[in-house]
């Protein structure tokens, strides 16, 4: 399929990184469309893991063009970092990345208002990543305090810094909050990483654009996962960008109907970073043996992730939000061990039996998941190369979710590595 999209159907993390440097071999382009920094995708190569935050996950092949296109808030400072890191390792970042001349910039106040706007929702706080997703994305809404890419190779970069600065001084005064901005530091600071980004600066838009009108093979990887959705998510409890399918468009500039396969990626499991409702959370020995034995901390915050069962209910309302028409079913290799695995094949809300996910995040809490139970298996899969190296229990597990989200499992992951991966013959 020349245009495919990789996306997470649960609360991140779900090991997108893996499967998109796996396709990448059968792409050209690789493109990031949404969020910016928080996203944290793991690629282990060669027996060496590495995380990325802005640069796709396609960079591992010099050939393949690598772009971070318009949809994205980027902290220059970071993917300065990010390229540093990757061309000490020997990996190539040159003119194989593109970063979309429209993309939204992240500014230091972003981080004070992140800090500043989570700290005061007490108990109800998101718990973001603190890297200014959400501030950037509302001063791009909002228009008058925005700056993007290609707005700092323009004169008037130098005033319109500090037009926003004394802004944006004015409002940290009023919230009584200890921050004072200094619009000449963060000018040349800025004006340094412009610089520097420069070689790397299009329109990604008219890039893609011409590439999917001329056929080429066009991998599109989501961050975040789907139900964190701004718009179809968990909300509040959600990320500030489309994380589900239908932002591939949005953010890419390249219409819908250019996208000619979406791969909904899954854990066998569900896990969930930062606050908000999460039914079939094991917040018990249960959730503490997925977390260790998944190594279950934030790749980008190292906070322990909460673990629970796999809701079918979640993932089926996600898959069918994101298009999939495969599933990729990750860390398999997690739940052996287990006497018996369970899996939300409904809810229960007031009485009543739903197989919807609720719209409301009040409703989402009260749900009472209702599970069906599946005999696990002993042995460890990490080494199994097909589906029949599977044990049948382990086999049933995969059936099962297939069936309950109607979608065919497309790749079985038994471990980090590329070679811990089963090709199901469909
Ligand atoms: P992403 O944000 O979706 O790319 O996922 P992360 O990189 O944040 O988290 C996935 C973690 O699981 C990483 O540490 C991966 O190296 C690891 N991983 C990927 N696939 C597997 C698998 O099949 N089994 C195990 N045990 N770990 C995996
Ligand atoms: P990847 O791409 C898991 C979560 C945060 C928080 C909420 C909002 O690695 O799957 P934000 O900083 O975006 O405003 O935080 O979203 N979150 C993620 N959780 N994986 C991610 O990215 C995430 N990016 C954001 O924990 O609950
Ligand atoms: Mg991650």
């Amino acid at each position: 399929m020349p245009v495919t999209c990789v996306v997470g159907l649960q609360w991140g993390d779900e090991a997108k990184g893996k499967i998109v440097d796996l396709l990448t071999e059968r792409h050209e382009i690789v493109v990031r469309y949404q969020g910016g920094a928080n996203a944290g995708h793991t690629v282990v190569r060669d027996g060496r893991s590495y995380k990325l935050s802005l640069i796709p996950s396609g960079i591992f092949r010099p050939e393949v063009r690598c772009v971070i296109a318009t949809g994205v808030v980027l902290n220059p400072a970071a993917l300065l970092d990010e390229i540093d890191t990757l061309t000490k390792l020997g990996v190539k970042v040159a003119d194989n990345l593109i970063v979309s001349d429209r993309a939204h910039v992240i500014f230091p106040w972003h981080f004070e208002e992140d800090r500043l706007l989570d700290r005061q929702c007490g108990d109800e706080a998101i718990g973001t990543t603190l890297r200014g997703i959400g501030p950037c994305y509302s001063d791009k809404v909002g228009r008058s305090l925005a700056v993007r890419v290609g707005d700092m190779y323009r004169p008037d970069f130098r005033g319109r810094i500090e037009r926003i600065v004394r802004a944006k001084n004015e409002v940290f005064a009023a919230l009584s909050a200890d921050v004072r901005l200094d619009a000449q530091e963060i000018f040349d600071q800025y004006h340094a990483y412009a610089e520097r980004l420069a070689p790397h600066v299009a329109d990604t838009t008219a890039f893609l654009l011409d590439a999917v009108e001329a056929d080429r093979r066009v991998l599109f990887e989501g961050a975040q996962g789907a139900l964190l959705d701004i718009d179809h998510g968990t909300f509040p409890f959600v990320t500030s960008s489309n994380s589900s399918g239908v932002g591939a468009s949005a953010g890419s500039g390249v219409p819908g109907r250019y996208i000619d396969k979406v791969i909904g990626i899954i854990k066998a499991y569900n896990t969930r970073v930062g606050g908000g409702p999460f039914p079939t959370e094991q917040d018990n020995a249960t959730g503490e043996k997925i977390r260790r034995k998944g190594n279950e901390y934030g790749t980008v915050t190292k906070r322990p992730r909460r673990c629970g069962w796999f809701d079918a209910v979640a993932a089926r309302y996600t898959a069918r939000l994101s298009g999939a028409d495969s599933l990729a079913l990750m860390l398999l290799d997690v739940l052996s061990g287990m006497s018996e695995l369970k899996i939300c094949t409904a809810y229960e809300l007031d009485g009543r039996r739903t197989a919807d996910f609720p719209s409301h995040v009040d409703d989402l809490r009260r749900v009472v998941p209702v599970y069906e139970t599946l005999p696990g298996w002993q042995e460890e899969i990490d080494g199994a190369a097909t589906i029949d190296d599977l044990p049948p229990t382990a086999r049933k597990y995969v059936e099962r979710i297939a069936e309950l989200l109607g979608r065919p499992v497309e790749i079985i992951s038994v471990g980090p590595d590329r070679r811990q991966t089963i090709f199901v013959p469909q």
